[in-house]
């Protein structure tokens, strides 16, 4: 395994996390797999056979911090939390501790003790002095209950006997010392508790009353170090020094207060939760025993330590319970703790332990620098703002400046973040205005409702425009060849780069066509859907550049013409276009297409625009790949293929005869039907599978791909159920694009 992940991790998207990690050999080809398709999470079954009353599954975060130096081993670590700043927190711990050698983490013991309470003595002492003549015998006893835990090195080692005051009645309380091995324990102590009661009411007068594990886990002790030079320290304007003197302070203060050390240790418990909920351990039992320790003195007090070396440099120190499994309990019914546990590579339930520990001290180390520092607020609002904007379903291009606004307004709330958007989209709004008196031209893009890639080969489509989606000025200020992009291209865009030279291929091919030279102008490009999503786009802006041009020179050239110049634009881009994309962005209405016959334009009636959510993937989609490779595969089974697209085309009629009548219902089947024959045909992905999955579950009557596949944005058709639909796809990380406003 290599022993960093690549820097800037924290920047990419899902899916390439994922392909890193599989690369990197932390995750394998199955776990990528099953995290590509989200189906690494319990499974509703599972869950049923879980526990009672069962009604769903219910998800966090899952997340991976890294550099995690520990005894001079590295280690991934996984975590599951809702809290924004825990992992980057413990993340950029672990990067200054690696720096400053690492951890250096180790288990005392790992014993779990097992109480069986007796009760009702007539002679205390006697019964006492029984119980310890039988101690061996009772050992032996009981580590034949567990044979299987005595062959993995396991067993009870040693019983101790107590005596409890309970309300001025003297019970003795039998300790059981039981080696869980890699267990957790919980259940194999219970067991020996349960069948030792009858041989121990056997010995003495006196009944048994509890029987069962002691969570105060005090012999299943974590030690863990750390040692940092100040230099490391340094944050903004404080220097090392002061850093590393606020932390220890920060330390006294929980110390000395047990309001501060119950927060304190909280912090502490972010990290050690995440990992342990991650790994399937029971955190419950972990959090009980770290309180009880933190109290054992008689004070409640922090569970780590921090204070300086003769060196100079900051010493931290945690100490604390810490007993977790990797086999046996929820590990083998979650599929998800699985994966957390490979994450970790550990061998055992001590080195995890051992590491959980770590994770606990990194998160403290975080909390008490920034504390120390600039106060944990500033980092925690980013973080939040962040999660606030995801929720609120702020565009790409607006996401940075709404999280930047919202912060600064001190109101991290999905409305405002949406009032955010919607300011910022009329200033937008306001700029164009201003612009009106430029030289303007627009161009629809579009959505194939019916027929992709069964028009290649000469059936029909039906297809839908996305109204003004391009919108290109001209400003002939500055006498220079330039472009601008903004809306859903945004970026700087310089001679020589890709866009510049593609921009230029199409002005040649239009000026050309309208015999002019290519005018020495900037054009200002905005549009209102990504290239490369299944959207045409590409058409869309060949057209309004036609378009802007027609008007700039006045030419007066009508919606055929264009048509015919944006199609041999379409060939620049793709190998074998059908046309479809060209002739809606060039008429801006919907139509009944076939490449061989005239164009068939929908009457006003039928083209009004249909109740359709378009949402957007994650993975760009290459029409010209697309093609060929339905081709290659065409080319293997042509007969069977024949008869999909034959197929194809039949669905494509049915589905004008159904708009006509305006049968959404059948209309959805259609769609739906169309959705399983473009799966055939090998252009649908996991990701559009789920997507319409999820458009499906929330309420559309159909749901399938749009344009050419591999990628790109699906349609849904909502009726009824808009809302849910869009939200449930933007919670899943989808943008989406409404397209019921009328398109005449
Ligand atoms: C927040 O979840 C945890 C902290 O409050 C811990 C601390 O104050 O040390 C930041």
């Amino acid at each position: 395994m290599k022993k960093k992940l690549i820097s800037g991790f924290y920047k990419l998207g899902v899916k390439e996390r994922v392909k890193i990690l599989n690369e990197m050999g932390i995750i394998s080809c199955e776990e990528r797999c099953s995290l590509e398709r989200q189906n690494q999470i319990l499974s509703l079954n599972e869950a049923d056979k879980m526990v009672e009353n069962v009604i769903g599954v219910f998800g966090l975060p899952l997340a991976i911090a890294s550099d995690f130096l520990l005894n001079d081993k590295n280690y991934f670590v996984p975590m599951v939390v809702e809290e924004p700043s825990v992992v980057a927190g413990v993340n950029n711990a672990a990067k200054i501790i690696k720096s400053s050698g690492g951890f250096k983490s180790e288990l005392r013991n790992s014993l779990l003790v097992g109480q069986i309470q007796i009760r009702n003595l007539k002679d205390t002492a006697q019964a006492k002095k029984i119980l310890q003549q039988n101690k061996s015998n009772l050992i032996e006893k009981a580590n034949e209950l567990i044979p299987r835990l005595n062959k993995r090195g396991g067993g009870v080692k040693d019983i101790d006997i107590r005596e409890v005051n309970i309300q001025n009645r003297l019970d003795l309380v039998l300790h059981l010392h039981v080696n869980t091995a890699d267990a957790m324990g919980a259940n194999l102590v219970n067991t020996v508790c349960e069948g030792l009661s009858d041989a121990i009411e056997g010995m003495i007068t006196g009944n048994v009353g509890l029987k069962i594990l002691s969570n105060y886990t005090d012999q299943s002790l974590v030690k863990v170090e750390i040692e940092i030079h100040p230099d490391l320290l340094e944050k903004n304007e404080f220097t090392g020094i002061e850093v590393r003197d606020g932390i220890i302070d920060a330390c006294d203060f929980a110390n000395a207060d047990p309001y501060r050390a119950v927060t304190h240790n909280k912090g502490i418990m972010n990290g050690i939760d995440a990992v342990a909920i991650a790994t399937g351990n029971d955190w419950r039992a972990i959090e009980a025993a770290a309180h009880a320790y933190a109290s054992s003195t008689g004070r409640y007090k922090s569970l780590s330590n921090w204070d300086i070396c003769d060196n100079g440099n900051l010493k931290g120190e945690l100490l604390m319970p810490i007993k977790v499994g990797i086999v046996g309990g929820s590990l083998s019914a979650n599929p998800a703790s699985r994966m957390g546990l490979n994450i970790t590579k550990v061998d055992s339930a001590t080195e995890l332990s051992e590491l959980i520990g770590a994770v606990g001290l990194a998160q403290n180390f975080a909390a008490l620098r920034a504390l120390a520092t600039n106060g944990i607020q500033q980092a925690h609002m980013k973080l939040h703002a962040r999660s606030v904007a995801l929720s609120a379903g702020i565009p790409e291009e607006y996401f940075s400046e709404v999280i930047k606004d919202m912060i600064n307004s001190k109101e991290i709330k999905k409305w405002k973040a949406q009032e955010l958007l919607e300011k910022k989209l009329s200033e937008r709004n306001k700029i164009k205005l201003q612009d009106k008196k430029k030289i303007v031209g627009s161009a629809s893009a579009k959505f194939i409702l019916l027929g992709e890639h069964a028009v290649v080969y000469d059936q029909y489509a039906i297809a839908y425009p996305i109204n003004d989606a391009v919108k290109i000025s001209i400003n002939d200020q500055e006498k220079n060849l330039a472009f601008t992009l903004s809306g859903f291209l945004e970026q700087e865009i310089s001679e020589g780069s890709e866009y510049f030279s593609y921009f230029k291929k199409l002005l040649d091919v239009i000026c050309n066509s309208f015999a002019v030279d290519v005018p020495l102008v900037r054009f200002d490009i905005n549009s209102q859907v990504p290239l490369a999503m299944g959207l045409g786009a590409s058409a869309s802006i060949a057209v309004a550049l036609s378009n802007v041009l027609n008007n700039y020179f006045g030419l007066s050239k009508n919606s055929e013409e264009i048509n015919k110049i944006a199609f041999e634009c379409e060939k620049i881009n793709h190998i074998q276009p059908s046309g479809i994309d060209n002739t809606v962005a060039s008429f801006g209405k919907a139509v009944f297409y076939n490449k061989n016959k005239p164009i068939n334009v929908l009457s006003k009636k039928y083209s009004k625009s249909l109740p359709i959510i378009i949402a957007m993937s994650k993975s760009p989609s290459k029409t010209s790949d697309l093609v060929t490779s339905v081709a290659d595969a065409r080319n293997k089974n042509k007969e069977l293929f024949e008869k999909i697209f034959d197929q194809m085309g039949e669905i494509s009629q049915q589905g004008l005869d159904a708009i006509k009548k305006e049968n959404f219902n059948q209309l959805g089947d259609l769609m739906n039907i169309y959705q399983g024959l473009l799966n055939s045909i090998g252009v649908s992905t996991p990701e559009l599978e789920s997507m319409i999955d999820i458009a499906r579950s929330s309420g559309a009557l159909g749901a399938k791909l749009t344009g050419s596949g591999g990628g790109g944005s699906i349609i849904a058709l909502c009726p009824d159920h808009q809302i849910e639909v869009r939200n449930c796809l933007n919670r899943a990380g989808y943008q989406t694009i409404v397209t019921n406003k009328d398109n005449d």
